[in-house]
């Protein structure tokens, strides 16, 4: 029996940030980001707002959904790359903010792959009755990696007109091909053990630290003394240092691998496959995923126009919206995958009860 998906929900911030916009901080084009990227569109949370709040709202909207009171909690697991302080890490915070009782709740940085993590943790602890009803919460707040100034901000806040200072524009332009990709949000799942062979029905993580440079953030590291210090922020060693085409090149073969891999576990194929929630980091990654399992683009949606990638939050909020569009019908086959920093990737197969 694998445990099942009885509530959803998501939680955006306020601030939206169009291609347009970025155009007048950096030098790129909506063109390129869109043809390149498929981003529309991503949202950043204000200042003051971090992960915690979002993944706090997100459980809650998911709680609410199940019909499920949050002293019925006993398991809460966090991901997020974005978390609000260094140590705790968000998850005790989460527990606190929603209200859940003194449950376990834990932490896991596995970067994009984290939900398809956190959903493998939580169904195993479900399975062996370490849990009755577990949360299990995607949140990020990216916008403090961005490589904005203060003018900068103010422009995208729509407080000062303009016109950028230069060197500002220089620092967000060689920055520019990962920064226009990321937006801030967070999803979560609510979780409970099966009665019948529905539910996760089976899964698949991989990682291969040998990859860890593909994208990685390497300042505030503890081999450092002091571990953070003003020449990691000056070198840039604080935000996110990436090899974009080698990414991809992984990311569209690891995917359908571990997709397959995990059908085959089970006696499945692809072409039972109703869903495929994959990881949104670029279109044309999701677009070459479906097209390397055969499957049509409704089958492998994309909703990364709308929200950039979410990293942590990315599949409970693609997964939510296509819940709301009807399209997780009882019996549908879902398979949710990911690929991220780490790296790290897998598949979780999931049969609708
Ligand atoms: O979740 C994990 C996170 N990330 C990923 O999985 C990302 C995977 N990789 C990708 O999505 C793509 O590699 C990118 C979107 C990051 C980059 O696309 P690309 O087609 O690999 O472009 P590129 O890095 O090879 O750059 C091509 C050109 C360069 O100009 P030159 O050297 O040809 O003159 C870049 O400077 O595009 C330029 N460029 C941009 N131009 C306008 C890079 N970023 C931008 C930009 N606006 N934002």
């Amino acid at each position: 029996m694998g445990s099942v998906i009885v509530g959803t929900g998501v939680a955006q911030p306020p601030h939206v940030v169009s291609n347009a916009d970025l155009v007048k901080v950096m030098d790129t084009s909506d063109e390129w980001i869109q043809s390149r990227t498929g981003v529309a569109r991503r949202r950043y949370v204000a200042p003051g707002v971090g992960s915690v709040q979002l993944a706090a709202e997100a459980v809650s909207a998911a709680l609410n959904d199940a019909g499920v009171a949050p002293g019925e909690v006993d398991l809460l697991v966090n991901a997020t790359m974005t978390p609000d302080m260094f140590a705790p890490g968000n998850a005790a915070l989460v527990q606190a903010e929603v209200g859940l009782e003194r449950i376990c709740a834990f932490e896991i940085r596995q970067q994009c792959s984290g939900f398809v993590y956190g959903l493998e943790l939580a169904d195993a602890m479900l399975a062996n009755g370490r849990a009755t009803t577990a949360v299990v919460v995607g949140a990020e707040a990216h916008a403090g990696y961005m490589p904005f100034g203060p003018t900068s901000w103010a422009m995208l806040r729509g407080t000062h007109d303009g016109p950028a200072d230069p060197d500002e524009y220089a620092a967000a332009t060689d920055s520019r091909a990962w920064s226009v990709l990321f937006g801030d949000g967070a999803g979560a799942c609510v979780l409970r053990r099966g009665e019948d062979d529905s539910g996760f029905i089976g899964g698949r993580l991989f990682s291969d630290g040998g990859s860890y440079d593909l994208i990685h953030v390497p300042g505030i590291g503890f081999s450092r003394q002091p571990y953070i210090d003003a020449a990691q922020l000056e070198a840039g060693l604080c935000i996110p240092q990436m090899k974009g085409m080698e990414l991809f090149r992984q990311a569209v073969r690891a995917m359908p691998s571990a997709v397959t891999g995990v059908l085959d576990s089970v006696g499945l194929s692809v072409s039972d496959l109703d869903l495929v929630i994959a990881h949104q980091a670029n279109a044309r990654i999701v677009s070459a995923v479906g097209t390397a399992l055969g499957l049509d683009e409704s089958v492998v949606p994309s909703n990364i126009a709308e929200h950039g990638n979410t990293t942590a939050a990315t599949l409970p909020i693609l997964f939510h919206e296509q819940r709301l569009a009807g399209r997780v019908g009882s019996g549908a086959l879902v398979a949710f995958t990911a690929f991220g920093a780490g790296a790290h990737w897998g598949a979780s197969l999931y049969r609708v009860p």
